[in-house]
């Protein structure tokens, strides 16, 4: 399996801070931002890795040069024009993945633990899409999951993006597992409301084909797209640290 970073966007809820640097090489406690998602990755055994960024793409290959001190096989960089959404950027991974399956992680995404075992149970999946999903108390700022029952037994009905009066507290969180035919779907979309490709509407695509699974993931999780978030993020690193891996037992 790839890996796909999604790290472009304006970052505006970040703003001044995003007005010269992009969001995901900004500091989380003691390192740049875009550290962790690669770490979760690695972590997962995934390591050979696409980053999709924009503007400050130059900043990345100075940082991250060829990803080898942390630990990846492989990295390539894509340029993403303009802000078409997280659908969009996707996209962009197409070739990259070569008809393999792939982890896509939204670079401001930091969890405790690790994604291995969600991983390997897709590994398993002969086809579809896998989500992964958190109990939050905010559910209204994600997309949102309606289930027919409680996890982990509970069927995904619906998926809806920042629900006024979200159908559950689960939300999905921005590490997705695609099976190849991501890129077709891409390609299906139309803009929302927010004139973005959201990949709300690819992971509904794969509910209607009946090719949708999830996990809820163990240990907090937290996107660091607002103050708030980068500043509770922070602090939770620096008390506990992020992907935590458990030792074998
Ligand atoms: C995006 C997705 C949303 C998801 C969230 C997780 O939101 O659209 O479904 O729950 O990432 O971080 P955005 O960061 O674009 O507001």
């Amino acid at each position: 399996m790839k890996g796909i970073i999604l790290a472009g966007g304006l970052g505006t809820r970040l703003r001044p801070l995003t007005l010269v640097t992009n969001k995901h090489l900004l500091p989380v406690y003691d390192r740049p931002m875009i550290y962790y998602p690669i770490q979760c990755l690695v972590n997962a055994g995934i390591d050979d890795v696409l980053i999709v960024t924009g503007d400050q793409a130059g900043d990345f290959i100075k940082l991250l040069r060829n990803g080898r001190d942390l630990g990846l096989s492989h990295l390539e960089y894509a340029y993403q024009e303009g802000e078409g959404g997280i659908a969009d950027a996707l996209k962009l991974g197409r070739k990259f993945s070569e008809d393999d399956k792939v982890c896509v992680i939204l670079g401001d995404n930091i969890i405790e633990r690790d994604i291995r075992a969600p991983a390997a149970r897709f590994a398993e999946q002969p086809s579809g899409a896998r989500l992964l999903l958190k109990e939050v108390p905010d559910p209204a700022r994600f997309g949102v999951v309606r289930l027919d029952g409680d996890p982990p037994d509970g069927r995904l009905v619906e998926i809806v993006e920042k629900p006024e009066d979200p159908p559950s507290p689960y939300a999905v969180i921005g590490i997705y597992f695609y099976d190849s035919d991501v890129f077709d779907i891409c390609d299906t979309l139309k803009p929302s409301r927010r004139q973005e490709l959201e990949i709300t509407d690819v992971n509904n695509a794969y509910l209607e084909r009946g090719d949708l699974a999830y996990d809820v993931l163990e240990g907090w999780w937290n996107d660091a797209g607002t103050f708030e978030s980068l500043h509770r993020v922070s602090r939770l690193v620096a008390e506990g640290g992020a992907n935590q891996v458990a030792a074998p037992s």
